[in-house]
């Protein structure tokens, strides 16, 4: 949540504090007087307090069979530093709806066993290390969202490796849960690590290096999402995955979800990959679908729906706004790269880049049907966008498809409203979004439109009577939040049209 005049302020998107970032980076002190409170106690440290470190961290710090001292470390940045400071000041830095996130951080601070710092001296205190850092993907796309390419810089990833190499203990644990390239864990991880025990007259022998993917569900399952749910994982060596596995066993519920063993690093870090491509494909193929029905005068939904009584057709994806979040939208490239750059294939993963670059496009196609359907100009229109993160019942806007679909709106000069119950501030666009529904349905809209399908906006009685009331206006619904009874009700004075559904 970068402050984009000063670079030496980190402001907490969630309490609104600043923090001024200390020149001197040393945290020695504060991490020996953490330690000298757990002398018995495993030291763990989770790199990376984002969407998923934090949670990781946490979920470590109320481990099932051992009672670990947690450490989350990142960086003295703008945009991070103030996670570290909040962590340590008693506010989690991750809203969610799930109330365990609270119920676990009030059992940490009581057991005071996750200590927040930016100071890479916590590595030497570690016995076990979860790497939880992200690893980007840089696209160059058009205008009209065509994607022209890609690139994957490993240089902070190495970088932040290096770090851990320059201070671990040389039997230590490094389990890799970043969303790599396929093959990072052996051919980048373990040699970075090896070299700079080396360096430091240390044996490499005793390292242990593991991968295992999260499966995070940010929203009200989060916590479950990594503790009571099914992991995949490996190590670089036998002992590695020893390792891995004792460690996985103490902070997740293995009786009841088993772990899965892979044979190698490269089969875990190729299953988290193919896992997100399987579905960001599957999302790309229900979009020419979507169309198709559009034009036909078909409902797809109900299409879907017939075809869903199939056993082997149950995941067969619905239409909507687009895809976003951190993971789908890269993962498939990351996969792509690997197969060029770190296996030396001539062949990319075609329909895997296919995939990504189509919806990419989704929030376009959105808006041009809109377009199709409004039969006036936009321009100038006053619009209300219900939604801003890119999937229902979270606040995380990283890659949203409203941010497309925003976008084309800015173009037609319309004044676009913004309402979301769980985003305060759209950090990419650097704007506030009001959560006052009740006061922003006050104002009349030419265009309301659902972009994101969050339970607010379902079944929500009072919001459909309010805009029932509104002069006569057009309701578009991208996500088919609206049910048949509903669309009926409001088709009574407005115009109704959903994504995906030709029949309107
Ligand atoms: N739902 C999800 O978001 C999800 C689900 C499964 C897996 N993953 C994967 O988990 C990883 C983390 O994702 P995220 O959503 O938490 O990302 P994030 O951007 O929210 O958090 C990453 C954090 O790592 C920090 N960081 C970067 N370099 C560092 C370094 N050298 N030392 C210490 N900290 C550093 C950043 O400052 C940031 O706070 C990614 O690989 C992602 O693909 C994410």
């Amino acid at each position: 949540m970068e402050t984009k005049t000063m670079n030496h302020i980190s402001k907490s998107p969630i309490s609104g504090k600043e923090y001024a970032i200390p020149e001197v980076k040393d945290d020695k002190a504060g991490i020996d007087a953490y330690i000298a409170q757990h002398p018995d106690k495993k030291v763990v440290v989770v790199q990376g307090l984002g969407f998923v470190g934090s949670v990781m961290a946490l979920v470590v710090a109320n481990a099932l069979t051992e009672e670990y001292a947690v450490m989350g470390i990142d960086l003295p940045t703008p945009a991070s530093y103030w996670k570290i400071r909040s962590i340590n000041e008693g506010v989690f830095p991750v809203i969610a709806s799930d109330p365990k996130i609270e119920q676990y951080y009030q059992n940490a601070l009581h057991k005071k066993n996750y200590y927040a710092t930016y100071d890479s001296y916590a590595y030497s205190k570690a016995d076990v290390i979860v790497v939880d850092i992200n690893l980007d993907v840089q696209k160059k796309s058009t205008a009209n969202k065509d994607l022209e390419g890609y690139n994957v810089d490993l240089t902070p990833f190495k970088k932040a490796i290096e770090a851990i190499g320059n201070y671990c203990k040389e039997d230590v644990l490094v389990l890799v849960e970043t969303t790599v390239p396929p093959g990072t864990s052996l051919k980048v991880v373990r040699p970075i690590l090896e070299n700079a025990l080396a360096k430091r007259g240390l044996t490499k022998d005793k390292l242990k290096v593991g991968h295992s993917y999260e499966r995070v569900m940010p929203g009200p399952k989060y916590i479950d999402s990594i503790q009571n749910f099914y992991r995949v994982f490996a190590g670089t060596d036998e002992k590695s995955t020893e390792a891995v596995e004792s460690f996985l066993r103490t902070v997740i519920r293995t009786d009841e979800y088993p772990l899965t063993k892979l044979g190698n690093t490269n089969a875990t870090e190729m299953a988290k990959v193919l896992e997100n491509s399987f579905r960001a494909m599957n999302i790309a193929f229900m979009v020419e679908w979507s169309r198709f029905a559009e034009e036909a005068g078909v409902d797809i939904y109900e299409v879907v729906n017939a075809i869903r009584m199939r056993p082997t057709h149950k995941n067969i994806m619905l239409p909507g706004l687009g895809v976003g979040g951190y993971c789908l939208t890269k993962d498939p490239l990351l996969a792509s790269w690997a197969r060029m750059n770190l296996f030396g294939s001539e062949e990319k993963l075609g329909q895997s880049e296919k995939g990504v670059h189509i919806n990419d496009k989704m929030p376009l196609y959105a808006f041009e049907y809109l377009q199709s359907q409004y039969k006036e100009p936009l321009e100038n229109k006053k619009v209300l966008l219900l939604g801003v993160s890119y999937l229902n019942d979270v606040g995380d806007t990283r890659y949203t498809p409203v941010e497309g679909f925003y976008d084309q709106l800015e173009l037609e000069n319309c004044a676009v409203t913004l309402h979301d119950p769980h985003v305060k501030y759209w950090e990419e666009k650097d704007i506030w979004v009001n959560q006052d529904l009740n006061e922003l349905l006050k104002t009349d809209y030419d265009l309301i439109v659902i972009t994101t399908g969050h339970k607010d906006y379902r079944n929500n009685k009072f919001l459909l009577e309010v805009i029932k009331n509104k002069p006569a206006c057009f309701v578009y619904d991208t996500i088919g939040v609206l049910t048949n009874e509903e669309i009926k009700y409001l088709g009574e004075k407005h115009i109704v049209k959903v994504v995906g559904r030709g029949d309107l």
